[in-house]
């Protein structure tokens, strides 16, 4: 069957390649961006450096920075009502994962209407509306090249996937400078998200030779580089890798999907406030070990790339280094299980069967080579809770 591949139309990839928003607005004939970021961004200087560019280009740009980690859709719909405001025609969204997935969630509701919810998985979106051009300071969700936005909804705390070309940005520009300066708890947390991005899209149902490629090469630039770079954060050569990662890994998930470590890592985020990488970090190691024996010539190809498995080594001892590795990388980096990160028993224990059936719900589940029935997720949540 024929795989259909989504990306964006442009990217500008390299140190300093900041330097080319007003280059590649010019390209694509856009002249009113809306600025779209947090308050963290505008005040590290790096969105100063993106207006001092566009006013060299003669480019007055407006700037929206009331994103919040985890948009909700309170902020989308704050956001939608400033793009009222003026005939803005592009969105520059700055920022992490939720900049950009804010920035994807103005332009589906400007140009379609209704409420987010309207458009979530599996439910199509219309309208194509303002383009996007994304640009990435950290190295992890890959949000930059995907076709998906994840959307917390402010009355259920549902966090909803909405996806299609309409949240794919038109260009990106992915600049290794802007990470950094990221702290070590978020470039942890950023990396496994990543990583956990490039192993489910080898493993998903949905992977094609393109995205295994994407996904083969994303494993062995992050499995390499993520220590020194949380150890080490000035090292240039481990920030470019880990961000080159992160696009790959972006562009392999975003045409082959994730699987069941983001189905059930949602939910944890949403009902717990888990940052996203750090939950899918929490559940990696044991969801990989329930999946396994599905794939097993898959995830041993996953140790293979990750540079974790001996030459010459069977599949199934290669896929026992996989665990190996991924727990061993979840100790280094100080990942912390759901009990030890504070969450309530009860509250866990009562949320259950409503994290299984919203996993379920995500569409995630049913792309992993073995896909657990609820009581199985159940199961699952109750193995890593600690
Ligand atoms: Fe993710």
């Amino acid at each position: 069957m024929a795989a259909l591949i989504t990306t964006p139309r442009l990217l500008s990839i390299g140190g300093g390649a900041l330097a080319e928003l007003p280059a590649l607005l010019a390209r694509l004939g856009l002249v009113r961006p809306l600025i779209v970021t947090d308050p963290f961004i505008a005040g590290s200087g790096i969105l100063d450096r993106a207006t001092a560019l566009l006013d060299g280009a003669g480019i007055k740009a407006a700037v929206f920075q009331d994103t919040v980690s985890d948009p909700t859709t309170d902020v989308i719909a704050a956001g939608v009502e400033r793009l009222r405001e003026a005939p803005y025609d592009s969105l520059v969204a700055i920022g992490g994962g939720s900049p950009i997935d804010t920035a994807k969630g103005m332009s589906v509701l400007h140009a379609n209407g209704g409420q987010m919810r309207d458009y979530k998985v599996p439910n199509d979106i219309p309208r194509i509306g303002l383009p996007i051009i994304a640009i990435p300071t950290t190295a992890g969700t890959g949000s930059e090249v995907t076709r998906f936005t994840v959307i917390t909804d402010t009355e259920t705390d549902e966090k909803m996937l909405v996806a299609g070309l309409a949240c794919c940005p038109t260009a990106s520009i992915v600049d290794f400078e802007l990470t950094l300066t990221m702290p070590l708890r978020l470039t942890a947390d950023t990396g496994i998200d990543s990583l956990t991005h490039a192993i489910e899209a080898y493993v998903s149902k949905r992977a094609s030779p393109y995205t295994d490629g994407l996904a083969k090469n994303a494993m062995g630039l992050i499995a390499r580089h993520i220590r020194t770079a949380c150890a080490d954060p000035q090292n240039r050569p481990a920030r470019e890798a880990m961000m080159l990662g992160a696009t790959t890994a972006g562009m392999a998930f975003s045409n082959a999907s994730v699987a069941l470590v983001h189905g059930m890592s949602r939910p944890i985020g949403a009902f717990f406030h888990v940052p996203h990488g750090l939950s899918n970090a929490m559940l990696l190691p044991e969801i990989t070990a329930f999946s396994a024996p599905a794939a097993l010539e898959r995830y041993a190809d996953c140790a293979r790339a990750m540079g974790v498995a001996q030459d010459g080594e069977g599949s199934q001892a290669a896929v026992a280094r996989l665990l190996d590795a991924l727990r061993a990388l979840n100790d280094d980096l100080k990942v912390p299980s759901p009990k030890a990160y504070g969450i309530k028993k009860d509250r866990y224990d009562e949320l259950l069967p409503t994290m299984a059936s919203q996993a379920i719900a995500s569409g995630s589940p049913a792309n992993n080579p073995r896909v657990p029935s609820s009581e199985e997720i159940i199961e699952l949540y109750q193995r890593v809770y600690g």
